[in-house]
Formats: structure tokens, sequence, C-alpha cells
């Protein structure tokens, strides 16, 4: 389904070196995938190449994003639209700051829908209303009418993961989607996007520094440094017997730090 080729980014910003440096990944229908890796290793840039979200006028991107068939990277901003609409989902870390404030919640779950779809304005609601309760925001006919700041941030989320999934698309591209949240609030968000993974089929890509989180959501991880994936494969195993130095210091660091906290 999504099979990148020695995909490399640069940006034109005269700064020297390589946001991304020829990485491979492959996802099948169904997969999840864990992305990780320290700060400014290139996780969000690789998410934002496949979701389109580089442009050619400030990056230098070389390779292949091959989903579906069709290389996104060839793709016109028009073709590109329609497969954000329909195809793939993004979602990230702080959803107030993707939600518009001044719109209500129903009505910005259903914008893809006006945008990309032919239904009629009772379809929608009917769909958004359904989408909703799958995502398990509260009374749907109230919190419909709601504004972003009358719900909480785990309720935000949850609409962000509504608005994205209502057209039902093959993959959704998570930017560290839980950190914002409190420990619960987390825990609820990753059983709902598991959920989804197993019985709506959705493939994620699910980048998170927090490892303990990965192990829980994907059966594959691949470990990002300095713009390049050092160590993939699946979770278990990579982290049971990691191979790359950096998969080791990432690992040593959660022991260290859950030996703390105890
Ligand atoms: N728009 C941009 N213009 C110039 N450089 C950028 C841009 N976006 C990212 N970079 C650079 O690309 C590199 C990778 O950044 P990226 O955001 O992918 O890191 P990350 O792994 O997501 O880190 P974090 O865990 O902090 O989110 C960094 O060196 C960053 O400074
Ligand atoms: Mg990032």
């Amino acid at each position: 389904m999504l099979d990148i080729r020695n995909l490399t980014v640069t940006f034109n910003d005269g700064r020297p070196g390589m946001a991304v440096r020829g990485i491979d990944l492959h996802m099948e229908a169904g997969d999840t995938l864990g992305l990780v890796g320290e700060s400014g290793s290139g996780k969000t840039v690789t998410a934002h190449t496949i979701a389109g979200l580089i442009k050619r006028d400030y990056a230098t991107v070389s390779g292949e994003v091959i989903f579906d068939g069709r290389d996104i990277l060839k793709c016109t901003d028009d073709e590109m639209r329609l497969l954000q609409g329909k195809d793939i989902g993004m979602i990230f870390q702080e959803p107030m700051t993707s939600l518009d404030p001044l719109m209500k919640i129903g009505r910005q779950i259903e914008e893809t829908l006006r945008l990309h779809c032919r239904f009629t304005a009772e379809e929608r609601r009917n769909m958004v209303l359904e989408v909703m309760r799958l995502v398990g925001l509260p009374n749907p006919d109230l919190t419909y009418k709601k504004y972003p700041h009358q719900l909480s941030g785990g309720q935000r989320q949850r609409a962000m993961i509504a608005a994205a999934f209502i057209t039902h698309p093959k993959l959704l591209i998570l930017d560290e989607p839980t950190t914002a949240l409190d420990v619960t609030v987390q825990a609820q968000i990753i059983e709902l996007l598991k959920r989804l993974n197993e019985k709506c089929g959705v493939s994620l890509l699910f980048i998170s520094h927090d490892l303990r989180v990965i192990k829980r959501v994907c059966k594959k991880v691949a470990v990002m440094y300095n713009g390049e994936i050092v160590e993939q494969g699946d979770t278990e195993q990579v982290f049971s017997d990691p191979r790359h130095e950096y998969t080791k210091e990432l690992i040593a660091a959660v022991t260290a730090r859950r030996r703390v906290n105890v």
C-alpha cells in the first residue's frame, strides 16, 4: 500500500545537510508502523512528505513515495488534495492548533465530505454523528454544535480523529497524537486507534518518542537517527534485541526513566 524508496529531503534554507537521507519504508494495508527517534531525526518531515505537505518551493525531495501504485511526489496539488481528503488522514500533536476555533465541531468533522463528496446535508450530518459515536465523543447531537474550546483536550483529539476518519481513509498518519494528553486520556485514545485499526482495517503510521506507546499500538517499528532509518522490524523483536547502538540507548533511556519514577 505504501512503499517509500530512497526518500531524501533537503530544505533550501541554506543550512547544510539533509533532513531525511535516503530512507526506505514499507507498509501493507492494515499495518501499524511506529516511527521513533530523537528530536530532529526527521520523523515529522517524513510524515509530511507522505501527506504531501512538503512544498517544492522550499525543499528538494527525491526518491519515491508510492501510495496505492501512485508516486505521491509526482502528484499535482489537485491530485494530492483529493488523496489527503479521502485516502490519507493526518493527525497532529495539539488538536487546538489544527481545529478552527470559530467553527463548530460537527461542521469541522464534515468538512472533507463537503469538499470531496456529493452527500446531502442530512446525509453528511448523519455520517458525522455516526463517526462521533465511533470515536467515543459524548452526546453527539450536543457536541456537534460546540466550539473547540468547549471540549476537553481528549475530546478535541477524538474530534480530530473523527475528522480524519470520516472518509474512511486507508492510512492515518499520527504525529505525537497523545503527547499533549494526560496518561488516562492517552490510554483511551490509544485504545480507540487500536480499535479503528482492528475493526476498520485502517493502517497507522504512528510517530512517537514514547516507546511504550509504540509497543502498545504498533506491530512494526522503524528507528530514525539523523535522517536515516537505522533499524526496522517487528516491534517486539527490535525492542527485545536491538541491533543498533542508538536503539539500545533509546531503550536504556526509557528503562532509566522508569526506575527513577518508582
Ligand atoms: N520547514 C523546515 N525548514 C527547514 N528545516 C526544517 C523544516 N522542517 C524541519 N526541518 C529540519 O529537518 C530536521 C528534521 O526535523 P523533524 O521535524 O522531522 O524532526 P522530528 O524527528 O519530527 O523531531 P521532534 O521529535 O522534535 O518532532 C531538523 O533538523 C529540522 O530542523
Ligand atoms: Mg516531529
